[in-house]
């Protein structure tokens, strides 16, 4: 697994956080092609379940924020979301970008950059979307290079259980008394706090018991001095280009 070779050799890997969500509309081809432009490692993205059961790509559960439509992602069918502008809001340049599937990203993706995909839902994901993804994912023949990583814990353990060789992470916006036994006990791989909440001794406990410390957004010098010399495993940017150069600087890439 790709973060585990990383924290193994104390380098950090470079992810696009919903593609380079810097400099083009988040989550969307261009994003996407832009976030393997500047350097990135590995490229993070959002799925949702459409009201007809596809896996697309949007972060949040309403689709007002990122395109001209309204309403619950996950009560829209696929034609329905298809038809909405995912790249005006971001620029006229982007004017007419739709809305990924996950299997349209994966068909672009396979053969160039790994992914670590997040599953959303509020309050909960859509029930199945785990049987959905992995099923996706064994088609493309991608399991060992890919991650799938959540705020939903339950998510990750189910996702452990049906296909152990999928990397699994465990987002989460604080700290933990005890983040060993969280890890364990949703058996998953990487622990993925806000960068606000890694110290150094915390990511070599985390990494000494085996478990990769990962996070994001390191978005500025000053973020990135606080962070780097941590040497988290994988560190995501919404402008992956400025965290690739700094890195790259130091040599503590890959
Ligand atoms: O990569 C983790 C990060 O994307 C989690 O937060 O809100 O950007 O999905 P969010
Ligand atoms: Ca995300």
């Amino acid at each position: 697994m790709l973060e585990y070779d990383a924290m193994r050799q104390g380098k950090t890997l470079v992810v696009g956080h919903r593609g380079a969500c810097g400099y083009a509309p988040e989550n969307t081809m261009p994003s996407f092609r832009k976030g393997i432009e500047c350097g990135a490692d590995i490229l993070e993205l959002d799925i949702h379940v459409s009201l007809d059961g596809e896996l697309v790509v949007m972060h949040d559960s309403e689709v007002d924020r990122t395109t001209d439509g309204t309403g619950p992602i996950e009560g829209k069918t696929l034609k329905e979301i298809k038809a909405l502008d995912a790249g005006v809001k971001f620029g006229p340049q982007f004017a007419g970008t739709k809305v990924p599937t996950l299997k349209e990203l994966l068909d672009w993706a396979w053969n160039k950059i790994p992914l670590a995909i997040e599953i959303k839902g509020d309050p909960f994901p859509t029930p199945g979307v785990e049987e959905k993804l992995i099923k996706l994912l064994r088609e493309f023949r991608i399991l060992s290079e890919t991650m799938v990583i959540s705020f939903h814990h339950e998510s990750m353990k189910k996702i452990k259980e049906i296909e152990p060789s999928l990397a699994t992470g465990l987002l989460i916006m604080g700290e933990l008394v005890d983040p060993v036994q969280v890890l364990k006990a949703s058996k998953s791989d990487s622990l993925r706090p806000g960068w606000q909440y890694w110290s150094k001794d915390k990511v070599d406990l985390i990494h000494k018991k085996g478990f990769i410390a990962s996070t994001w957004n390191a978005d500025t010098e000053a973020v990135m001095d606080r962070i780097v010399p941590m040497r988290i495993a994988s560190i995501g940017s919404n402008f992956p280009d400025r965290l690739r150069k700094y890195i790259d600087r130091q040599g503590k890439g890959i």
